[in-house]
């Protein structure tokens, strides 16, 4: 018997943001395989036969068969997916991950590879009855040197835990994102997440050195080189960076780790139109130069709803637009001034209409706390749309307003934020609750504008189950057949999470 979704929200006031969040929706989302019309492929059935030869490589303990110890990693963050499976395996080894591979593809048992069930486009959880693969206990830290900044870790391991071990010894993680107290490296390079500093480190495919992955067949594939250069041929480890789950399962990540910047500054400013944030990132970039490690956005409707539902304070008033600078560099005298330097002339010029800069940790943590938290705080609300797509800079805010005069006759509200520095805009459209009609107001429609304008239809969360069915509208035929020929030949029997990232 499945209890309610209610009882999971055990004493919100003693959690934090993102887990009041993660819960405030009390309602349980319809099964994915209903609300987006799919029919099962020919899978095989799981039998009492196959939960005791998983019994008998991980213990009873680490097969997780109680329907409602199940649920939660049935459905994803945004409550938008749920699926229908009866079992959660967690190995702790390279080698469980390979015997179950291999049992379950002799079997044609479909699995959903699952690491912190952060994903925002229904990636991480099954669609119906597929086996979920969860890698919570795959946390080892293996080793780092310190001197080149190699981290070699096991996939599981939390990415926040990784960098508070990897600051410690001067070394940052080269990722950064909302989603870091729970996500797992194994899940980052599966998407290839982005995050709030790629402008200054660059994607998954710089920093990763090189990997570990179990392929279909439970064949371990051993990539995991700590060097920088390797031009021994193909460059195996990116098929699996990005690659949601489905050509592999990630095992063991090396990761190049860079220094720890001595100093650090955040400027946080209010601007009046979306024509004056590319005025100022341009000056961004000329004068903060090599030091310029974010350079974010947010709309009033963003910042203001995510202040009001999850109660935090805004440090400067109310403005249509926010714009949040952050500088890594060596001088902390010097860089904090270079970044006060650049408020005041953006005042003198009107470009910026106010704003507050510091160095202090505490006031840094409130401000990114505030960006961080726009991508769940329409939860609270109600259904959260989801869109993340990346647009030439001057079409950048175009969307949102195509959508709010789309949506002007309906009980929509619609967000624009994201990372200016990538091109890449986040856009929620938060509704009272999910309706068929809103969706097809929607969707196609973002993806077509989206196409029109040459972009990327998703640019860093991925495919996932919720837009294989739009991938022509950013790739064309010709690569989506390379890709289906890739799937083939690295998962024959398709037992990587099906449903996800090819279409039909
Ligand atoms: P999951 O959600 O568990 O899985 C994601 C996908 O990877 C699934 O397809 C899954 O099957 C696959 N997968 C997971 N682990 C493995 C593995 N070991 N081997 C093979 N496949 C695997 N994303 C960004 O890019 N930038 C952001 O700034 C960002 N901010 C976020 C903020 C918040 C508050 C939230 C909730 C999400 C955010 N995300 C962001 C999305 C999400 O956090 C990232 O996609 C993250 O990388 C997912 O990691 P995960 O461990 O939670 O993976
Ligand atoms: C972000 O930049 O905040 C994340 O990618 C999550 C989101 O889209 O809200
Ligand atoms: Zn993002």
């Amino acid at each position: 018997m499945i209890r309610p979704l209610s009882l999971f929200i055990f004493n919100l006031n003693k959690q934090n943001v993102k887990t009041q969040v993660k819960f405030a929706s009390t309602v349980l989302p319809q099964f994915s395989s209903e609300k987006y019309g799919v029919k099962r492929k020919s899978f095989g059935v799981l039998q009492p036969r196959d939960i005791d030869y998983f019994k008998s490589i991980l213990g009873e303990d680490r097969v997780v068969t109680d329907e409602s110890d199940v649920l939660p990693f049935n459905i994803d963050w945004i409550k938008n997916c749920r699926g229908q499976s009866k079992v959660v395996l967690k190995p702790k080894t390279t080698e469980e991950v390979s015997k179950i591979l291999s049992y379950c593809n002799g079997k044609r048992l479909a699995v959903c590879p699952q690491g912190g069930n952060t994903g925002l486009v229904g990636g991480s959880v099954p669609v119906f009855d597929e086996i979920v693969l969860n890698f919570n206990l795959m946390n080892k830290i293996i080793s780092l040197d310190e001197i080149s900044g190699a981290l070699v870790c096991e996939s599981g391991c939390v990415l926040e835990n990784l960098d508070d071990y990897v600051r410690e010894r001067n070394l940052i993680m080269p990722l950064d994102l909302g989603a870091k107290g729970s996500c797992h490296i194994g899940g980052n390079v599966s998407t290839n997440a982005g995050g709030l500093r790629l402008l200054r480190y660059g994607n998954l495919h710089g920093s990763v050195l090189g990997l570990e992955a179990v392929k279909a067949d439970g064949t371990v594939l051993d990539c995991l080189r700590t060097l920088k250069k390797d031009n021994t041929g193909y460059h195996l480890k990116h098929l699996f960076i990005g690659s949601e789950g489905t050509l592999g399962v990630v095992t063991k990540v090396a990761i190049h780790c860079p220094a720890l910047p001595k100093a650090v500054s955040l400027g946080f400013f209010g601007v009046e139109n979306f024509e004056n944030i590319l005025n100022l990132y341009k000056r961004a970039k000329t004068s903060l130069g090599e030091i310029l490690s974010a350079f974010e956005m947010a709309d009033n409707g963003s910042v203001s709803s995510t202040v009001k539902n999850l109660k935090l304070s805004n440090p400067i008033s109310d403005y249509p637009f926010y714009v949040l600078v952050e500088t890594h560099g060596s001088d902390e005298t010097h860089d904090s001034e270079k970044l006060s330097r650049f408020l005041s002339e953006g005042m003198e010029s009107g470009v910026i209409v106010d704003g507050t800069v510091t160095s202090e940790p505490a006031k840094m943590k409130t401000i990114w706390n505030i960006r961080e938290s726009i991508a769940g705080a329409g939860l609270v609300e109600g259904y959260s749309f989801k869109y993340d797509v990346s647009i030439p800079l001057r079409n950048y805010y175009d969307l949102v307003e195509l959508l709010r005069d789309r949506l002007k006759d309906h009980q929509a509200k619609v967000y624009g934020y994201g990372h200016v520095g990538d091109g890449n805009i986040h856009i929620n459209v938060i509704v009272p609750e999910y309706t068929k009609n809103m969706y097809s107001m929607l969707e196609p429609y973002i993806f077509e504008e989206v196409a029109k304008l040459k972009g990327s239809i998703s640019a860093e969360h991925g495919v996932g189950f919720r837009k294989p069915q739009f991938i022509h509208y950013s790739k064309d035929e010709s690569a989506l057949q390379l890709m289906k020929d890739l799937k083939k030949s690295m998962d024959p029997n398709g037992i990587l999470n099906p449903y996800k990232v090819l279409p039909d």
